[in-house]
């Protein structure tokens, strides 16, 4: 579009920019006293609006961040977030010019990745996002779901004050580091928006914090809804889960499990690969209400994303990737235990940027990849080679919204 002009916004101009995003998303203009926390989300340099004849019409933000990877270190991530087009100016191709220049903001501050919570999984496709993790949505009824006695025990379980968990949830998320695949660093603007604010605002959710032996290791959130026939009982939302080691996931679980007055327990975004069902002596206790894609991912510097991560045992594989929208990426790479690299070796497998961040972290498998027409086998051994070098040991998952 001729009349369309993209920048980056000053600080002053955030505030309208977090209202365009806002409406939307069908959400009021934000308050002074929300805008107070919500503003430090924003760090200067990294919000881009699109003007036409001046007029701001659509925006959208970066958050610092780094992305646990396989083999245990982490790359660094943008937080893609706070996207929007003013609802009398969408199908113009305005947002497909911010991410353009999203994607060209995030390689320039050092990005190798942009990970995305998405509002709808039509959209970001097209713009070589993938499912980068996924989660499972549970609900549980309390009343039927008795711990088996050889579940880990776990330690103590605690609850914390508003106040305490300013400073220890912080510092609690930064200890279990990235413990798994997909799980993404949290700044402290993060915490002063997200968190502090709803401390501060008094609707402050319940925080336990589990302690092993090694002091304190996994924490839960949660908010408690009541439907007028259900008498004294309540539902329990949990909206933030995250322990690594088994013994504090099972210890969380038995505590949210051991409740009392509770009718259901509702757990948004849990790892896939978490067996809550064989904790139960009731396997049909705990029901996966929904599967969900979780954090989408985009490559913008694709070498260093995939040199980031460490490989399983297998035979090398030359993989032939492909990027419409940043052809930078495009190129023939050769993937073995060792790392990765670019190479003029003839492809075995073709695939796009898009299937190959469905791969990234092992959350889809080659094979089935294949499946689905997600990738071009030109060399059929390849297939199995791909898988056991991608192949993680732990099913990726985020569990941070942003
Ligand atoms: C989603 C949104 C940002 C798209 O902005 P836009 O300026 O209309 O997008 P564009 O005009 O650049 O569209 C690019 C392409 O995406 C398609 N597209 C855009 N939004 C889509 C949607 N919600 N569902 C399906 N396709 C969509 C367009 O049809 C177009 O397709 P084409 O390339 O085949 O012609 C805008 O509609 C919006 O603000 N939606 C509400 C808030 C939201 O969902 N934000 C995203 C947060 S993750």
């Amino acid at each position: 579009m001729a009349d369309i002009d993209v920048r980056i916004l000053e600080n002053a101009e955030h505030r309208s920019a977090h209202d365009i995003a806002g409406a939307a998303h069908h959400n009021p203009p934000v308050s002074d006293a929300a805008w107070a926390y919500l503003r430090d989300l924003r760090e200067p340099g990294l919000t881009l609006g699109a003007f036409r004849s001046g007029t701001l019409v659509a925006t959208t933000h970066l958050l610092r961040s780094h992305l646990a990877v396989p083999g245990g270190s982490a790359v660094p991530m943008a937080a893609a977030t706070g996207s929007g087009v003013r609802a009398d100016h969408t199908r113009m191709g305005i947002f497909t010019r911010l991410k353009r220049e999203q994607l060209a903001l995030a390689a320039q501050q050092g990005f190798a990745i942009v990970g995305n919570i998405v509002s709808e999984a039509t959209i970001y496709g097209r713009f070589g996002h993938g499912v980068g993790t996924m989660s499972r949505a549970l609900r549980l009824d309390p009343r039927q779901a008795r711990m088996r006695p050889e579940v880990p025990s776990g330690g103590d379980v605690r609850l914390i004050d508003p106040e305490t968990s300013l400073t220890l949830l912080p510092r609690l998320y930064e200890r279990l580091g990235p413990y798994r695949p997909g799980v993404i660093g949290r700044s402290g603007l993060w915490w002063r928006a997200k968190w502090e604010r709803l401390v501060r605002s008094g609707k402050c959710p319940v925080v336990a914090v589990h302690a092993g032996a090694d002091g304190d290791d996994g924490f839960v959130v949660y908010e408690t809804r009541q439907r007028e026939d259900s008498g004294s009982r309540v539902t329990l939302m949990v909206t933030d889960f995250h322990a690594a080691r088994p013994e504090a996931v099972a210890g969380l679980w038995r505590f949210l499990l051991g409740l009392d007055l509770v009718e259901e327990v509702c757990v948004r975004r849990r790892p896939t690969d978490e067996l809550v069902e064989g904790m139960l002596v009731n396997w049909r206790a705990c029901r996966t209400h929904t599967l969900n894609d979780d954090l989408w991912l985009r490559f913008v510097d694709l070498p260093a994303a995939l040199n980031a991560r460490a490989y399983g045992d297998g035979d090398p594989v030359v993989l032939s990737v492909t990027d419409e929208f940043l052809p930078g990426n495009a190129g023939n790479y050769r993937v073995s235990p060792a790392g990765s690299e670019q190479t003029s070796e003839e492809a075995q497998l073709s695939v796009s940027v898009q299937a190959l961040a469905m791969a990234y972290l092992g959350t889809t498998s080659f094979a089935n990849l294949a499946a689905i027409g997600g990738l071009r086998v030109h060399d059929g051994k390849a297939l199995p080679n791909a898988d056991r070098l991608f192949g993680a040991r732990s099913a990726a998952f985020c569990g941070t919204v942003f």
